[in-house]
């Protein structure tokens, strides 16, 4: 198999989510030595949002496109090609202002690209959208410094980066996503240090069994 991991922390050792996808990919490969993988560090390397070239050539078709236009979509098309070449995406994902780090959505933006991940037929009125990613799996690790938004928690209805992960990857095609979450950083102590053993536990267990996910 082969893995993309995916880091987007601005914060370095401090980064519970990267603590969580480098123990993901220590277990993985002891269990999977021969399972190859590619890093992007969106944290350390933040991409750009998407700009009025991006988006006039992202809906010029290919064959139409410019050298401008190519030139362009250059970055995206090597971020799909990541993607595509991959069959798991282990995403570290902190939670910020109850939904993705804008690092992470610019990432999201250069992937969802029509004709590459998804197509639209406008012909098609009652569903134009089909998905163009098939049989990959992720797993979101992600780090919340609060608690309680877990599913039937408390906070559940201030989650938004859940569901966001769900819905986005899902309509390029990626509906088999698995999320590890560790909470409480704002608490620190005790409460930290329980949420994060559990969720490096549980990520470990999904990196060596594959389960349940995998
Ligand atoms: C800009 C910013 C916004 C944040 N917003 C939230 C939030 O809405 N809810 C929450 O529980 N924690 C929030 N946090 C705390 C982070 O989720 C927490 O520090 C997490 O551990 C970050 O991931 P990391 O450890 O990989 O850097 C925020 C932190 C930052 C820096």
């Amino acid at each position: 198999m082969h893995l993309l991991h995916i880091d987007s922390s601005p914060r370095q050792a401090r980064s519970h989510t990267r603590q969580l996808t480098a123990s993901f990919i220590e277990k993985w490969r002891a269990c999977s030595p021969h399972d190859t993988v590619t890093y992007r560090d969106l944290g350390l390397n933040p991409l750009p949002h998407v700009s009025e070239e991006w988006i006039a050539a992202a809906f010029t078709p290919a064959e139409s496109r410019t050298a401008n236009m190519q030139a362009a979509l250059r970055q995206s098309d090597e971020l799909v090609d990541e993607l595509l070449a991959a069959d798991l995406i282990v995403a570290g994902i902190p939670f910020y202002n109850f939904g993705m780090p804008s690092g992470f959505k610019a990432y999201v933006d250069q992937i969802v690209r029509i004709g590459r991940t998804f197509a639209f037929d406008p012909q098609q009125r009652d569903s134009p959208y089909t998905s163009l990613v098939k049989g990959k799996r992720m797993i979101a690790l992600i780090s919340r410094g609060d608690g309680g938004y877990e599913p039937g928690g408390p906070n559940e209805a201030m989650n938004h980066l859940d569901p966001h992960l769900r819905t986005v990857f899902g309509f390029i095609g990626i509906t088999d996503i698995e999320i590890v979450a560790a909470e409480n950083d704002e608490w620190g102590g005790p409460a930290l240090e329980a949420s994060l053993q559990k969720a490096l536990e549980k990520t470990r267990q999904i990196a060596a069994h594959r389960t349940p996910a995998f």
